[in-house]
């Protein structure tokens, strides 16, 4: 039977996540998020200290794996559930800096494929529609402005000890966006047949909605 898949790409704190969630959710898709997986390697590179030159071959002995637990999205190292020690500051860069890396790619292009394969899904990402899934049937491309992004996240941060400035948010945001999108393999940019939502003036609710309304009225 063929699975029904949907592509999400945009740039580091455009709300993909939350968003595709809720979409997800009222479609009864399942949601993947790969950004999560190259968190996963960036984790296991950085605390075994493995050198770029050794990155492809210590691959193999990573054992990245993701588990759908009461339908939410767990990623592991081995038996060793690390969805919440990927996201750190620190684990963002260190992934926007590996998933340049061409053999980081390749090893989770069959992962991402395989679960497209095999199930309803939306999923996630830079590269989805253009690389992943080119032939997904409902290509979305998320964004908002960098100063709205980082708005959001400095709200979302606020709450938690050390919380970094606006402006080092800012900063950082800017940074990833450029590294995401000036990489040789797979740069995070718009499929020509992706529909740009824009949710700088628009809240969760209303960026889900116009989300599922694209869906519906592409696959009805
Ligand atoms: O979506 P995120 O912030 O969790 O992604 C972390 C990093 O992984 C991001 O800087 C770029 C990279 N990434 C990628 O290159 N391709 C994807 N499909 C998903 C994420």
């Amino acid at each position: 039977m063929k699975t029904i898949n949907i592509a999400i790409d945009g740039p580091a704190g455009a709300g993909k996540s939350t968003i595709a969630k809720m979409v997800s959710k009222e479609l009864g898709y399942i949601y993947v998020d790969t950004g999560a997986l190259y968190r996963t390697i960036a984790l296991y590179i950085t605390e075994n200290d493995i050198a770029d030159e050794d990155i492809e071959a210590s691959l193999e002995k990573a054992e990245v794996s993701l588990k759908f637990i009461d339908g939410a999205q767990r990623v592991f190292l081995g038996d060793r559930d690390v969805s919440d020690l990927i996201r750190t500051p620190e684990i963002s860069m260190a992934a926007s800096r590996t998933s340049a890396i061409p053999a980081v790619r390749a090893y989770l292009f069959e992962t991402q494929q395989k679960i497209a394969r095999e199930n309803n899904i939306l999923m996630d990402g830079r590269d989805i529609g253009t690389v992943v899934l080119p032939n997904a049937d409902v290509k979305i491309f998320l964004t908002a402005s960098a100063e709205e992004r980082a708005n959001r996240r400095f709200k979302e941060l606020s709450e938690k000890p050390d919380c970094p400035t606006y402006q080092e948010i800012l900063d950082d945001i800017i940074k990833r966006d450029y590294q995401d999108m000036h990489r040789e393999i797979a740069p995070l940019k718009q499929a020509e047949d992706a529909v740009l939502v824009d949710t700088t003036e628009l809240n969760l609710e209303e960026s889900a909605a116009a989300i599922v309304k694209i869906i519906n009225e592409k696959i009805s």
